[in-house]
Order: C-alpha cells, then structure tokens, then sequence
C-alpha cells in the first residue's frame, strides 16, 4: 500500500496519500496490472517518447522505449511511456519547424501536467531533439536525452552515400546532365538502409552532438548507429541513471548552465554541425534562462577548428564517427588543446564533461582530425551583420566554397520560393556564376516556419557549365546535410519588413565572412526610401496554429520560439481535479 511518509518525490502529490484523491490516482492506474508495491514511494520515470511511423527516423523508438525501461526496473524506478507531438523532417509539410513549438508545448504540459518525478526524452529527427529539451527546460525536472542514432552509411553503386547531401548532389547531377534518372531513383533504397536519422553531420547528428556537448545525455549517445546492440544498452544505461537523478535532485537547470551551452558553441564548430544549432540552442537557452546571444557564436566559436570529416562538409558518415571514437574522442582533443571552455561543466552521469572523456580513445584520424591537421582552420558559424542584416544572419564555413567567403556580385531577387521555383530554371533569367541570388519572404513569419530552402538549387545553365556553387542569401534556414556559400537566418526577416524586403534585381551585394559583413551597397537613404513602401506579403492560410505562429514567433536571432513560451514555468504541480 502506499503510505504517507514519502513525499519527497513530485508524483507523492498524487499517489503518496490515502485519501479520496491518493485513491482515485492510484485506482485508474490499476487498469493497467500495475500492483500496490510499485506505488510505494519509488520515483515515477516519465519516458517521453516521438515515435511516430511517420517520422521515420524514430519508427524504432518503442523498443528503445523498452530498453529504457528495463533501465529503470533495474534501478527500482517505475516506467511510465508516453507519446508526444512527433515532428519529423521528411514527411511533414510546410516544414518541421513549423511544429517544434507546438510539440514543446505538448511536452511541457505534458510532464508538469502529469506524476512524473524525471524523465528521459526519446529524440532524434531534427525537431524532436529541441522541441523536448525546450519543453523539459521549462519544467526544469531532472532530465536525460536518449538519441535514436543515425541510420548506418547509406550505399550506391559500391559506394557510400550520405542522407540528404547525397540527394542535393545528385539532383544537381541530373539536373546538369550528368547522370540518369534511373541512377537517381536508384539511390532511394540504398540511402536509407536502416532505422535511425540521417547520417551525415546534418541537423539530427548535430542536435545529437550538441546534446552529448551540454551534458544532457550520457557519453557517446551522438554517433552510435541506431540498430548497434550498444543503442540499446545506452538506454539502459540511461534508464539507469534517471532513477538516481531523481533521487538526487539532478534538475536540467543544473546542467544546462551557461557554461554548458558555451560547450556547444564550441563543439558545433569542431563538428562542423549544422546552422540550425544557432536557432534551437537559443530558443532552448531561453526556456532555462540562460542569456546566449548570437555574438556568442563569433565571440566562442570563431578560430576553432572543425576536426570531423564527415558530410556535407567532409567525407565520412556518422557509422566512421563512432568507430573513429565519437564525440568523446573530438572532446578530448579540444580539452588537451584548451579549446574546451568549461571542462567542469556538470554531466547527467553526475561527472563533468572532461571526467567523461579525459581518456577517450580516439582510433580514425582521417575522421577525427588532429588539431595540427583539421578539416577547416576556422569551422565556427560566421555570423554576419550589416545594412542588410542589421539583427544578424549566419553562414557555415566549412559547406562553403573557400573563394566565395569574400565576395561582391549583383541580385538576382526572388520574392519567394514560389518565385525562386518559376524563375530559375528560366534559360532567360540573367544571372552568371557572379551572381548573388537571393530569396525573401522565408522567414520565420513569411514562410511559417523558416523553411530549409535557403541553399537554392543554381540555375540548370550555370550547372551545364560547371558552376558548382554561388552565394545565395535569405531569411529561410538551410538543412543541415546541405552545402554551399549560404547566408542564412537573415534578421529581421523581409515579411517583418528588414532591409532584405529592399533588394532589388542589379543591386550590389558584399560578403564579407572574415570581416563578418553582409552589405546592400545603396545609400541609406535609397534604402530607407525603398521600405518606406513596405507591404507584409500575403499568408496563404489564416487563422489555427499558422496564425498562432505568424503572431508570436520570435525572429531568428532570438530562436523562433513563441515570445509567450520563454522561461522557465518550473514543475509545480497544477491544482488537481477531484
Ligand atoms: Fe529525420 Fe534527417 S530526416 S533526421
């Protein structure tokens, strides 16, 4: 029988009396076979689960799930599975952004809502990653993330192939001519071999990094293949380990400090991670109260080297990743070289980062690079301001074209993706490799949701050509298995009238990353005359979330979370109904 005496655990609020409210609590429970000792004090483990067979990347979820649980057993805790809002990345229209909010809001009502004493967030695809970790923040209950783990190396003709970089390259092969369409529909099959998230160093494997980065997770939860028997036992492990944070009070707030996400800035740019970081460790920032600002990604990141060789930047997939030693293995190397800011920094597993991986092996130099050799000198995310982006936009140099990093070339303007799509297959459209192309209107309000579109395929002619890359500019996102010379996240956004909505077709434009400089070169006064017409495009859908969204997201350089969602709520336990 449960008794009065352990009330130290939240979920004691519901199940720890024996009056009329312990009973009715303790009574539908029982629906479930779930006997009187499991309601005997021990704590309540929420697993929070985005299995959906529509987010493919965590169709395998329900066994990890199973895996979790027999973690907590272990560890006399009581498992308790529940769904939440599963956004993934492939399947879901407009983008999968559109929903990270929505499914951070599920995820915190969910547990303060609910008898859990901890939880453990099953993520992988893209969005799921931020989307639990903001809701869990806002709670602030002890906490650990298990990653799904990338799919294994996709394959094609004999060779290794990457999700999503791969589909760029030859789409842009088929476009120039290069290769058929049956070789192109071929790589269907072979790039998606196996359950788990994409596996090259896109946004899912960086959200996965970034985690491991900022101490939510245990060691080496990035890079172990999804279908690796050693996934498994990672959320075991980790069942394990959230019984004892719940005893000890391990919150998220205790972990997810300032120094922690100064950690990840740092590791993104060893990683050569993906630009959507920016974006959600921001937005997860702001839900613990952490200050981060995006000069924090130049003033933290700039001069580190990018040490993994992995796509879209490099060469190897996340299945050499972990065999080359993972995430610990790039830790270490940055710690012995003092690039680690915060080696102190508190862990789930109650040590702190460099306890972690002091010793971490690393077995793959050509995929783990030493620092005298890195993939790039200066991987950090080059932030960029100017007239045109008085708020900020970001580029990642390691996608980049070297020779393009600095650069001055004429508009050619899209007014919006569906302008960009009837424009540039157009043998007529006047635009050569010199050319800057640009895209308005995909920005977080303007295309609800900052779709991944900002890496603009090149005109079919200039591809014939040879033309392998041009500078391109929007206020969209870029997908993280994409490449190229890409200015991103420009803010504010043109549909919140920025100078973007400015652009004209013929203007000048400069790029400058090592000055950190992205300038409109017409006077100010041309510039403020051009948006004193300013008009807020049309939205094609009124009303429901989308208006929601248009209403109260944040720009870019803040996150592009709900300004109504920022903060730390705590766990509290809502007035109960009996
Ligand atoms: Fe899900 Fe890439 S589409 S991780």
């Amino acid at each position: 029988m449960s008794t009065d005496t352990k009330k130290k655990l939240r979920s004691a609020q519901w199940f720890g009396t024996n009056d009329k409210n312990g009973f009715m609590y303790r009574s539908w429970m029982k629906n479930q076979g779930i006997p009187d000792h499991e309601f005997d004090g021990r704590p309540i483990i929420g697993i929070c689960n985005t299995w959906s067979e529509l987010t493919p990347c965590n169709a395998h979820f329900r066994k990890l799930a199973e895996h979790v649980k027999r973690g907590v057993l272990e560890a006399g805790g009581f498992p308790v599975e529940f769904p939440v809002f599963s956004n993934g990345e492939s399947n879901l229209r407009p983008t999968a952004m559109l929903t990270r909010n929505l499914a951070s809001m599920d995820v915190e009502e969910a547990i303060r809502g609910n008898p859990v004493d901890a939880v453990v967030l099953l993520v992988g695809c893209d969005k799921t990653t931020p989307a639990l970790l903001m809701g869990a923040a806002s709670c602030d209950v002890p906490s650990i993330v298990v990653s799904g783990g990338p799919m294994l190396n996709g394959k094609l003709l004999g060779k290794d192939i990457g999700s999503g970089t791969a589909v760029w390259r030859l789409h842009e092969d088929l476009k120039a001519g290069a290769i058929s369409l049956h070789h192109f529909l071929a790589a269907e099959g072979g790039m998606s071999r196996s359950a788990g998230t994409c596996n090259t160093m896109g946004t899912a494997s960086t959200m996965a990094c970034m985690a491991e980065a900022l101490g939510v997770s245990l060691p080496h939860n990035a890079a172990i293949p999804a279908v690796d028997a050693r996934r498994y036992v990672l959320a075991h492990m980790s069942g394990q380990r959230i019984v004892e944070m719940a005893h000890e009070g391990l919150t998220l707030s205790k972990v997810l400090t300032r120094a922690a996400f100064e950690n990840a800035i740092r590791t993104n740019a060893a990683i050569g991670g993906s630009t959507n970081a920016v974006i959600h460790l921001k937005a997860i920032a702001g839900r613990i109260g952490v200050e981060l600002e995006l000069d924090d990604w130049t003033r933290i990141g700039k001069g580190t080297p990018t040490l993994v060789d992995l796509q879209p930047s490099g060469r190897f997939l996340m299945e050499e990743f972990y065999y080359a030693g993972g995430l610990p293995a790039v830790l270490r190397r940055l710690g012995e070289a003092g690039l680690l800011p915060h080696p102190d920094a508190l862990t789930v597993n109650g040590q702190s980062l460099w306890d972690n991986v002091q010793d971490a092996p690393s077995y793959d130099d050509e995929v783990i690079r030493p620092l005298d050799r890195p993939l790039i000198d200066d991987g950090g995310i080059c932030v960029l301001r100017g007239n045109l982006a008085p708020r900020g936009a970001v580029l990642k140099p390691s996608a980049a074209s070297p020779h393009l990093l600095r650069h001055r070339g004429r508009a050619v303007v899209f007014e919006n993706f569906e302008h960009y799509k009837e424009r540039i297959n157009d043998e007529s459209l006047e635009v050569d490799a010199n050319s800057v192309l640009v895209m308005k209107n995909c920005g977080p309000r303007g295309y609800p949701g900052m779709a991944e579109v900002g890496n603009m395929g090149l005109p079919p002619k200039l591809l014939r050509q040879g033309v392998k890359d041009m500078v391109r500019i929007s206020d969209a996102r870029m997908s993280g298995t994409a490449y190229g010379t890409v200015v991103l996240h420009v803010a504010p956004e043109a549909a919140a009238g920025g100078p973007l909505a400015a652009v004209r077709d013929g203007d000048w434009i400069e790029l400058d990353c090592a000055q950190g400089r992205l300038h409109l070169d017409i006077s100010e006064a041309e510039l403020a005359e051009r948006l004193s017409h300013f008009q807020p495009p049309e939205s094609p859908m009124q009303g429901g979330y989308q208006q929601l969204y248009r209403d109260r997201v944040l720009q870019a350089d803040e996150g592009c979370d709900f300004d109504f969602l920022v903060g730390c709520r705590g766990a509290a336990v809502p007035r109960h109904s009996h």
